[in-house]
């Protein structure tokens, strides 16, 4: 096919198959032991992950490799343009073990630019199912209309976007019981928001940071 420059060059997958994901498997273990020849015993003992991570289900934000991380490091939830909803008991689930259970010290909402997810809630086409999902989403427009609406350049609307989608994420997770039982138990832990550039590999924390319920709006406020 002719290279066209208004097209975005996407990365070849042809090469990935069924059986080459298994060959792959191989070949990571084969690499693994040739470092550590304990590593899978050691982690067959069970994990400590410091991290918890909420991000989007692309394929091209993998929590670990793009952190640098292992096995074992950071304890992961994905889904469709990282929404966190009071009402996902999926996301509520893997959050009250790793706060209640694993003990994270940090949980990163971590959104990227050029997400799908959002894009598609910033329109008005109908895509199906899924729409009921990233209704969450223009509600977070919704929020935010008048910032978002004076921004005249669609990819700095579109990146702002994303941006507060992150950083409602990070106030919806702190609202919840599991985070503020934490804080009012005083343990540690850290709620941030981040954003992955695809573009550059590299990511910018959003300063959305909350390490106590000071900041949240009082009807939020659970007494203990
Ligand atoms: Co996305």
């Amino acid at each position: 096919m002719e290279n066209n420059s208004n097209q975005l060059s996407v990365h070849d997958t042809s090469h990935i198959t069924y059986e080459s994901l298994m060959e792959g498997n191989r070949k990571f273990v084969e690499e693994t032991l040739a470092e550590d020849p304990e590593f899978f015993k050691k982690l067959a003992n069970g994990q400590t992950p410091p991290v918890l991570w909420i991000g989007c289900a692309d394929s091209r934000v993998p929590a670990d490799r793009i952190t640098h991380t292992n096995p074992g490091e950071i304890f992961v939830h994905r889904n469709i343009a990282n929404v966190v909803v009071h009402t996902d008991l999926n996301l509520l689930s893997v959050l009250d073990y790793a706060v209640n259970v694993l003990k994270v010290k940090h949980v990163i909402v971590v959104g990227h630019y050029g997400c799908g997810g959002v894009q598609a809630a910033m329109g008005n086409k109908e895509f199906g199912l899924i729409d009921n999902w990233l209704r969450a989403i223009k509600d977070v427009y919704q929020k935010h209309t008048d910032e978002l609406n004076a921004i005249t350049d669609e990819k700095k609307k579109f990146d702002r976007m994303v941006e507060f989608n992150v950083i409602e994420g990070v106030n919806n997770l702190c609202k919840t019981t599991i985070v503020q039982g934490a804080w009012a138990r005083n343990q540690e832990l850290h709620v941030h928001g981040w954003v992955y550039a695809l573009d550059s590999g590299l990511i910018t924390d959003l300063k959305a940071n909350a390490s106590n319920s000071s900041q949240m709006d009082s009807i939020y406020k659970f007494e203990k």
